[in-house]
């Protein structure tokens, strides 16, 4: 996620500038940039691709002591991370940082045919947009922001200046946060409050639609209506790693928490709910090519892999006449795979850094098969070396144990299978109902997730004595179960594995007994039955069952049942892996383990 800082006051505006963005660099980013504004009007502006240090250099040469100032740590959304991507932009003599997703900033960058645009970056049509209406400064900063963000669709959070008004910093906020600092005879601006520990603890938390000017010794906040707005000022969370956490205790809590936002943002300009598409421009197929897809084959790693394998479950459900085949790069790489004529493969890779997916990418590049890249780290190696890919947005996924990137990357590949399905004539009435429950799983997921995680917390303390778990799950619910049997070995150490429910009966029931517990994955439809029979094969052999289930009348003498109250029944797995999720979170705070970093794992395995 990008971090965003702002200076003006008294002291020099470098050093509040770089020390800010310092403090914002856990958000992740691959770039960064600050401008600051002599009294003469003098704008300095330097950027760097990489890390803060990499502008910490440039910076040397660049000593100001100029007394305002706005800076930027970017994680690219639009166009690769380089220094004429980084932020700030410019148009003329304003700069602009921003935070956010401008949806419609192709067609604001067509009405502004005569701009000389630099970079690839939806931020720099923003800048060019407020200038257009700044007319060189003959109306204020603040009417020429507002002006322009009526125009725009998406994400919005900024700060803004101009060398012919060195005292003010405009900002703005829809969709991404923004805080104003109150100091001494200064006033700071950063995306969190984290930036602002040591200066001040007096913050205005700017709300969606607000814009406020903001001077050395004054905060004017009106609505993009120009409805004044009298400001709030709060005492400010002095605790850094809370603030950093998002107010949770840890990462993995943070990110299993925010999967109804990153979701979110992982759907964002890419539905039509009205007629029932799905618009993925990212893998850059023609409709012809996507017709003549016979074979996918879906390659990732873990939670990559799992996430590859559920996918292509569902994709084979709706679409016809298409073989998908999930594959562990790690292995694949080295198997003398055929893949015939009419195949694509989707690479998977929250990191895009992973060396066995990476090297299974090569390896199929080579015998001429398109690539489509499903990938969270904009501009990642593997992001850069696809034919065409959808990026999932998730933000920077901090905790070695993956969660908001596994449900985006499966929804994201059920997009692409509803692409391939559209363009192969499947009718309306078969893709819609998946098209209109994947519009609603953002608050599902937040329902359940409120729903669950306090029972959830409580039947995790009752099961730290087990060292074996078996997770069980049909159909769609086996890769599902295959996702929660890792979650919980990641971070507990529990020795948990998956069983597909009809396997049981060909060797793994004979491992029932108390040492182990089983969490049977539940969802509701045809196969329900079915796997009611198994739970009670389990259950005659004395199993400890947990059940996840969106089973209304659910009756089975398990152990331990946990409710999910949904009508979602598609993707019902997806919310049962939410239990999952905060189950392994919580044996893990229960064993006293590190939940963000466990032991011998790294977040990304760039080596074999
Ligand atoms: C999942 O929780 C693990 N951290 C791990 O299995 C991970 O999914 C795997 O290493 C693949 O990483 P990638 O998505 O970055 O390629």
């Amino acid at each position: 996620m990008c971090g965003i800082v702002g200076y003006v006051g008294e002291k020099n505006a470098q050093d509040f500038l770089v020390s800010g963005l310092k403090r914002l660099e856990y958000r992740g980013y691959d770039s960064a940039g600050i401008v600051t504004l002599g009294a003469d009007g003098e704008a300095t502006l330097v950027r760097a691709k990489g890390k803060i240090s990499n502008l910490e250099e440039k910076l040397a040469g660049a000593k100001r002591n100029d007394t305002i100032g706005i800076g930027h740590t970017r994680w690219a959304t639009h166009g690769e991370p380089s220094e004429r991507n980084a932020h700030p932009h410019q148009a003329g003599p304003i700069y602009l940082v921003h935070n956010g997703i401008i949806e419609n900033y192709k067609e604001l960058k067509k009405a502004l045919k005569d701009f000389d645009f630099k970079s690839e970056t939806d931020s720099e049509v923003l800048a060019a947009l407020i200038e257009s209406f700044y007319g060189e400064g003959k109306y204020p900063l603040a009417n020429a922001v507002v002006q322009a963000l009526k125009l725009v669709k998406g994400t919005y959070g900024i700060a803004v200046v101009s060398v012919l008004k060195p005292d003010e910093i405009v900002v703005a906020r829809s969709g991404s946060p923004l805080v104003i600092g109150i100091g001494h005879d200064e006033t700071l601006i950063a995306s969190d409050a984290s930036a602002l520990l040591g200066h001040t603890k007096q913050a205005i938390y700017l709300n969606d639609g607000e814009v406020a000017t903001v001077t050395e010794k004054s905060v004017e906040i009106k609505t993009l209506n120009a409805e004044p707005v009298s400001a709030k000022v709060e005492e400010i969370e002095t605790n850094l790693a809370a603030i950093q956490k998002g107010g949770y205790e840890h990462f993995l809590l943070k990110e299993i928490m925010e999967q109804p936002d990153s979701l979110t943002e992982t759907l964002r300009g890419r539905m039509n709910l009205e007629d029932g598409v799905v618009h993925l421009g990212g893998p850059g197929l023609s409709e012809a090519e996507l017709r003549k897809i016979k074979h996918l084959v879906i390659v990732g790693c873990g939670t990559a892999y799992h996430a590859g394998l559920l996918a292509g479950y569902y994709i084979e459900k709706f679409t016809p006449e298409i073989t998908v085949e999930a594959v562990i790069a790690s292995e694949y790489r080295y198997r003398q795979a055929y893949i015939p004529e009419d195949s694509v493969a989707l690479i998977v890779s929250q990191s895009g850094e992973t060396a066995d997916t990476l090297a299974c990418l090569r390896e199929i590049k080579k015998q001429g098969v398109k690539t489509i890249g499903i990938v969270n780290a904009i501009g990642s190696t593997i992001a850069r070396e696809v034919d065409g890919g959808t990026y999932v947005h998730v933000g920077p996924e901090i905790s070695v144990a993956s969660t908001k990137a596994f449900t985006s990357q499966v929804i994201a590949m059920v997009m692409f299978g509803l692409t391939i399905a559209q363009a192969k004539g499947v009718k309306s009435g078969i893709l819609k109902p998946y098209v209109s429950e994947i519009a609603r799983m953002p608050e599902e997921i937040r329902k359940v997730l409120d729903e669950v995680r306090g029972e959830v917390e409580k039947i995790a303390g009752k099961y730290t004595k087990y060292e074996h778990g078996i997770y069980l799950g049909r159909d769609v619910a086996y890769p599902t179960a295959m996702e929660g049997a890792l979650k919980l070995k990641e971070i507990s150490y529990v020795d948990a594995n998956a069983y597909a429910f009809g396997e049981l009966k060909h060797g793994p029931l004979a491992l029932i007994d108390d040492r182990f517990f089983e969490m049977a994955l539940l969802p509701d439809g045809e196969l329900y039955d079915k796997a009611v029979s198994n739970v009670q094969e389990v259950l005659a052999r004395g199993g400890h069952i947990i059940a996840a289930t969106n089973v209304d009348k659910f009756d089975l003498p398990v152990e331990t049942v946990v409710k999910i109250t949904t009508d979602i029944e598609l993707f019902a797995p997806i919310l049962m892996n939410l239990v999952s999720q905060l189950f392994a979170y919580y044996m893990t705070i229960a064993k006293g383990y590190d939940v963000d970093q466990p032991r011998n794992l790294a977040k990304s395995v760039t080596v074999e």
